[in-house]
């Protein structure tokens, strides 16, 4: 006999976690205090297995499912369950109450919160026996997401940890362990792809042009399209909450565009009018032009990173510096952009940089910026900056190269990083700090990030990929010229370039997480 789970509130989240409870074959309660709500839910959630069924994916009958599920005004039917997971409206006092009264009725059981901005163990706060209060944060939707943040709080009982992670691998989900911090693991890490985005927009970059070069670097959406679909309000509200719960941390903070558009009701998909209109939505990507290599302009590329690395093994290029063309600098640091090659016109990666720096380096010959992420997938966007001196042969030179290869290129307004690098940059230090601060493993982060946000790969793995040196550079190099803290460096990124560490492996500081001195007096031992 599976323990019976108690869910409570049944809005969104509450509906779904309550299907994938009962399609795991538990009796549930589903708790709320709108009689509509429970009737909706169960409307919600017959259609949903129905069309489980219709798939041929449902084990048993509708009816035997909803069966199990029982709707329930009162809280003393929860009690009696062994699990109960709160998903009521995100209100501190609410889910302090909640718990708090559950926990009075029956000392024993477990109690999990779904909330997506509270500290587990600020909700713990008032419940009798706090040992057994941990987060249970899922993702929308609950029943199709296998994502799921297992959270402990500083007094949950470690042992619990454990059998929550079980119990959500009998569900069918992916769950992660992280620790109670602002916004757990997933909604920190992935505050970049949106803040930074908007930083961009704000520096006159279209948001069109955005959204279609994140996607050719295949990430399932760009960030104003995403954003559209969550709803302007609760992205902004997952922005303001991180950025308070870590007292203003600059990198955190929140867009003035965000704020107005919220201002305005234009809170996206859900009001017909986002950051897009809907219909028709956001413009599809260009599609990429044909290859046509014979004729094009020859580089020489410079560099030893993996971008000069995938460039040299896929496009045409000479290794006669007398033969070529045009010198595609791959290399990062801008100090080291003037020393070779007089004649020829500069094509050089602005990760660390603007083009107008790089022209400042080579004073009158003719420079343009590119920008493009490896893994170099087949719709993947160059993005080209004239510098402020205007546009020059090679810039043209950039431009007819690029597209012979089957690659559509945007001009972007100039400056440093480039849209796609500048946000992976940014991602990449974000989730290196939760690996210091012990939020999650390396593993799990990669993990969390994939599943939680569709990303092509986690972030860890992509500075990987990238080699961390380079990442580190371009951060060095974004700090130095846009002059704001935002794109410091974390030192743990600089720790690992200085001891020549290339991967984050099993580099695991969860056990000091919480500065846990008795463990390291152990450990010491
Ligand atoms: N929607 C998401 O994408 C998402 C994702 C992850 C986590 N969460 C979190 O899940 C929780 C619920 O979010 P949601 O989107 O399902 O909200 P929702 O507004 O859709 O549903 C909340 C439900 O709680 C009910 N409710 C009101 N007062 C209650 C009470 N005193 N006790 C129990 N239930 C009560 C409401 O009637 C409603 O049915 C929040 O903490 C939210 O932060 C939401």
């Amino acid at each position: 006999m599976k323990e019976t789970v108690a869910i409570l509130g049944a809005g969104t989240m509450g509906r779904g976690i309550a299907e994938v409870a009962a399609l795991a074959g538990h009796a549930v309660w589903l708790y709320d205090p709108l009689e509509a709500a429970l009737e909706r839910a169960l409307t919600e959630i017959r259609t949903d297995l129905q069309k489980l069924a219709e798939k041929g994916r449902l084990v048993g009958t509708v009816d035997e499912v909803l069966a199990r599920i029982q709707p329930t005004q009162s809280l003393e039917d929860c009690a009696k369950a062994a699990w109960v997971i709160e998903a009521a409206p995100e209100q501190l006092e609410l889910k302090q109450e909640l718990l708090g009264q559950l926990g009075q009725l029956n000392p024993d059981n477990i109690l999990a919160s779904n909330t997506s901005t509270f500290s587990i163990s600020a909700i713990a706060a008032r419940v009798k026996h706090p040992e057994r209060v941990l987060g249970l944060h899922f993702f929308n939707p609950a029943q199709r997401m296998k994502l799921v943040e297992v959270v402990g709080g500083l007094q949950t009982a470690p042992a619990l940890l454990q059998r929550a992670l079980e119990l959500m691998q009998s569900w069918g989900k992916e769950p992660v362990q992280v620790v109670d911090a602002p916004g757990f693991l997933v909604n920190r890490v992935a505050r970049p792809f949106y803040g930074e985005a908007l930083r961009l927009h704000g520096e006159g970059i279209a948001k069109e042009h955005i959204d279609w070069i994140l996607r050719g670097l295949g990430f399932p959406m760009g960030p104003f399209e995403l954003m559209d679909l969550i709803g302007l309000d609760v992205n902004y509200a997952a922005s303001t909450s991180v950025y308070q719960a870590f007292y203003g941390e600059p990198r955190y903070r929140p867009h003035p565009l965000q704020y107005q558009r919220v201002a305005a009701g234009m809170l996206g998909r859900k009001t017909g009018q986002g950051w897009y209109t809907y219909p028709p939505g956001p413009p599809r990507p260009p599609t990429p032009p044909p290859v046509q290599t014979q004729d094009t302009p020859l580089p020489l590329i410079v560099g030893p990173n993996p971008l000069a690395q995938e460039l040299r093994a896929r496009f045409r290029h000479t290794e006669n510096a007398a033969e070529a063309q045009f010198v595609l600098d791959c290399r990062v640091k801008l100090e080291r952009k003037h020393d070779f090659f007089e004649n020829l016109p500069v094509v050089s990666l602005v990760w660390g940089h603007s083009a107008s720096s790089v022209q400042a380096e080579f004073r009158e010959r003719p420079v343009a910026g590119f920008s493009l992420v490896p893994p170099i997938g087949e719709q993947a966007i160059v993005e080209l900056f004239a510098p402020l001196s205007g546009a020059n042969q090679a810039l043209e030179l950039a431009q007819t190269y690029f597209r012979a290869h089957g690659h559509h290129t945007l001009l972007l307004p100039d400056q440093p990083g480039g849209v796609g690098f500048r946000i992976l940059a940014l991602l990449i230090n974000e989730a290196v700090s939760a690996l210091a601060e012990g939020v999650a493993s390396p593993a799990d982060l990669n993990r969390a990030m994939r599943l939680g946000t569709g990303y092509p790969l986690g972030p860890l793995e992509w500075a990987e990929r990238l080699w961390l040196k380079p990442v580190l550079r371009a951060l060095e190099g974004l700090q130095a010229e846009l002059g704001e803290d935002r794109y410091r460096p974390h030192p743990l990124l600089r720790r690992m370039v200085a001891a020549g560490l290339e991967t984050f492996g099993n580099l695991s500081l969860a056990p000091y997480a919480k500065g846990d001195l008795q463990t390291r007096e152990e450990e010491a031992v």
